[in-house]
């Protein structure tokens, strides 16, 4: 037989089961997995999204490994952790600096005996100016923290995830990530997107089923990331900024279920299928 056009058929095949296999799941949600026994890392974890998905972790019975370039915030998040009756540890980490990220994800192994499992790619930095208003250290900064650190975090963490065949890659993107807005955001979203999107294929065709990945792309958050940042009127009405909590349990929903995409809230999946990217005036009045 033809091998190309069998491929085709097979790819095609596949796209129905997909096709078929979600439409499912929206009524009858898959099993979420148990989560306690993995060892979790957060990226940003002193912020507002990261500090909560510390905290939805330990509720779910994982022990949580703390990385922020803040040590004051990440130590607040650690307590409340372990108020929680949950265990975490801390380290002052700046993710854009590969040799830092490098030799904490040593010293991680080193104290704690055992790989991390799963891990959160989630701090994330905006400068939110115009194109030619924007310092070119703060462009840099956003692509550093946003997509590169991906990168050098992956590379810590992936070879002890393949090696046991077990592992989930988070990547906390953005729904401006799949159009744009805030030029210095948006690039490194975008990359972020990309990059996610690759090593999923990687790990598909080498075959490390055991080795998920899930995409979160939100919606702006209440978090005070955006603080400057106007929503259009017309586009508030139907979307206003999300609770972080709400955000952080509607990923961790698609995390328990493998999920390889969550976009949130779910009105926004409409906007990726409706919008074109040339569609620039989509979401921001004014920026910073
Ligand atoms: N807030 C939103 O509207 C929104 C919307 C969509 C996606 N996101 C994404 O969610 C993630 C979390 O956002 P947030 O709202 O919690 O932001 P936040 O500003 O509250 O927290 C970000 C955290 O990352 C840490 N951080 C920054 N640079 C770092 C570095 N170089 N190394 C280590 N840590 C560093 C900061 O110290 C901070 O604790 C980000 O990736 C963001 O882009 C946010
Ligand atoms: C950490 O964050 C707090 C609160 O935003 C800030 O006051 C402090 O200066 C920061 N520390 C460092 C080392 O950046």
């Amino acid at each position: 037989l033809n091998k190309p056009l069998w491929r085709l058929r097979m790819m095609l095949l596949d796209v129905i089961y997909f096709i078929l296999r979600n439409s499912v799941r929206v009524v009858m949600r898959p099993r979420t997995k148990p989560i306690d026994g993995e060892l979790v890392l957060i990226t940003g974890s002193g912020g507002g999204l990261g500090r909560l998905f510390a905290q939805e972790f330990t509720k779910h019975g994982a022990e949580v490994v703390l990385w922020d370039i803040n040590g004051t915030l990440n130590e607040q998040t650690a307590k409340l952790v372990r108020e929680m009756g949950g265990k975490a540890h801390t380290y002052t980490v700046d993710v854009t600096n590969r040799e830092d990220v490098y030799r904490n994800a040593e010293l991680v192994r080193k104290d704690l005996g055992r790989d991390v499992t799963m891990l959160v790619n989630n701090a994330g930095v905006v400068a939110g100016e115009r194109m030619l208003d924007c310092p070119d250290e703060l462009i840099e900064r956003t692509m550093k923290v946003n997509c590169h650190a991906l990168f050098w975090t992956v590379k810590a963490f992936l070879p002890q995830m393949k090696a046991q065949n077990h592992g989930h890659i988070i990547t906390i993107a953005s729904i401006l990530g799949l159009f744009s807005t805030a030029c210095d955001y948006c690039a490194s979203k975008f990359a972020a997107v990309g990059f996610h999107e690759s090593l999923a294929h990687e790990l598909l065709t080498e075959e490390f089923e055991g080795v998920k990945t899930t995409l979160v792309c939100p919606y702006i958050v209440d978090t005070g990331m955006f603080e400057g940042c106007k929503i259009r009127e017309e586009v508030e009405l139907l979307l206003p900024p999300l609770e972080p909590q709400y955000c952080v349990e509607q990923a961790m929903n698609a995390i328990l279920i493998d999920q390889p995409l969550v976009c949130i809230p779910r009105l926004t999946y409409l906007y990726t299928f409706i919008l074109t990217r040339d569609y620039t005036v989509f979401l921001c009045t004014s920026i910073a």
